[in-house]
């Protein structure tokens, strides 16, 4: 009988050292640095089990990973075969890689997320795109603060900025030392993401990424006192959300609906992540609820009472009364207010759709608990 020569296998340091080629495609930094290798063993046969961990579930790039660490571990003699499997990171994990990516340096205090702070944050969420979450953020924004509010927005939506152009913000921010100084259009402190990305290049940025740029955006920027703090966030149910709820866990949400059934079902779905996240969801807003003719008809394009059908299902479902805040008719001139960076509210404020978001800014306005001549400490001497 003959027997095998059995290859000398590599021994778990040899592997680790292969490993340590493979980078996570989004951090770009090897997978053993970033604490993403949970488990590596090999068998006599020479086949290795390989056990990774995902920075976040659904991970887009999940087949690149198991690609590459694949083929490093391949590449050493004696490997016949690999088999991955994939695990998420918990909550303690992914807070001790946000803080190694920061090179240990603390986290910047966001001043909203202070126990004293008087500041009302109101996250505008929707279950669907294009719904006028934007449009309907910047309106707030400017009515706020043409009633006397200090506001400010955060364009939260990475993946398809708009809220800087809808309220014609052409300047950049101005950084001094390490604190970066919103541009102020219409009164409005305005941050967004497509502030630091050069020309018009799309972001994917994810998981710790994304949840970094928000902390910086939120720790990093001189927002000053502010009476309310608007954050417009992408649609859908995604991480961005999930950290706004551990940067601010006192923001409030905000949803926007169309009266369309299927909308309103996903807006829904959008609102209930409040129920995991314990965030108060502080309304429903319908968008594009009519189009008043010139006999003055309204023409219900959309169908109708999707807005409070989200209202009434949320109602039941959180077990606390969720209110239809308004109803927003279809405008041309809010359209063109956003293409030329003049909110409605402001170029055409007595247009219905600018009555509608006038009386919900006011609405929610005198919610906000108001600084009351306080200053939170965050004034620099000198200003
Ligand atoms: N009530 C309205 N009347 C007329 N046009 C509107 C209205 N609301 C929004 N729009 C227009 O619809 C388009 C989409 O609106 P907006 O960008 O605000 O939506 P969004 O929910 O932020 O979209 P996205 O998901 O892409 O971020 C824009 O061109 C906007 O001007
Ligand atoms: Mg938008």
């Amino acid at each position: 009988m003959e027997h095998m020569s059995v290859a000398a296998l590599p021994s778990r340091d040899a592997m680790l050292t292969a490993l340590s080629k493979v980078n996570d495609p989004e951090i770009r930094k090897p997978i053993t640095e970033l604490g993403m290798v949970k488990a590596v063993e090999i068998d006599d046969a020479g086949k290795v089990d390989l056990a990774i961990f995902l920075t976040v579930s659904g991970c887009p790039m999940k087949e690149t990973l198991t690609r590459d660490s694949s083929n490093a571990l391949l590449a050493l003699p004696g490997v016949t075969s690999v088999e991955v499997e994939l695990d998420v990171m918990s909550d303690e994990q992914r807070a001790e890689l946000r803080s190694q990516l920061r090179g240990g340096a603390p986290e910047k205090e966001i001043p909203f997320a202070r126990p004293n702070s008087l500041t009302r944050v109101y996250a505008v969420a929707s279950g669907k795109g294009g719904v006028g979450k934007s449009s309907v953020t910047v309106n707030l924004a400017a009515a706020m603060a043409e009633q006397g509010l200090r506001v400010g927005v955060v364009d939260a939506d990475v993946y398809g900025f708009s809220v800087p152009r809808m309220l014609g913000v052409e300047q950049r921010p101005t950084q001094v030392d390490d604190m970066i100084l919103p541009p102020i259009s219409h009164d409005v402190k305005v941050i967004s993401i497509g502030m630091f990305v050069p020309g018009n290049q799309p972001v994917v940025w994810r998981g710790p990424m994304l949840h970094r740029a928000l902390q910086q955006f939120l720790g990093d920027v001189f927002w000053g006192d502010l009476d309310v703090l608007l954050l417009d966030l992408p649609p859908g149910t995604g991480d961005i959300a999930i950290s706004v709820a551990q940067l601010i866990p006192t923001a409030e949400i905000l949803v926007v609906t169309t009266p369309q059934q299927a909308a309103a079902e996903v807006a829904e779905r959008a609102g209930s992540i409040a129920l995991q996240t314990h965030q108060r969801v502080v309304g429903v807003i319908e968008n594009m609820s009519w189009l008043e003719l010139p006999d003055g008809t309204r023409q219900e394009i959309f169908g109708s009472g999707g807005g409070q059908a989200v209202a009434d299902s949320l109602t039941r479902s959180i077990g606390a009364p969720v209110e239809l805040l308004g109803q927003i008719p279809l405008d041309t001139r809010l359209r063109e207010g956003g293409d030329t960076g003049t909110p409605v509210v402001l170029g055409a404020p007595d247009t219905a759709a600018a009555v509608a978001l006038r009386g919900i800014a006011r609405n929610l306005g005198s919610r906000a608990r108001g600084l009351a001549g306080r200053s939170l400490g965050l004034t620099p001497a000198g200003r």
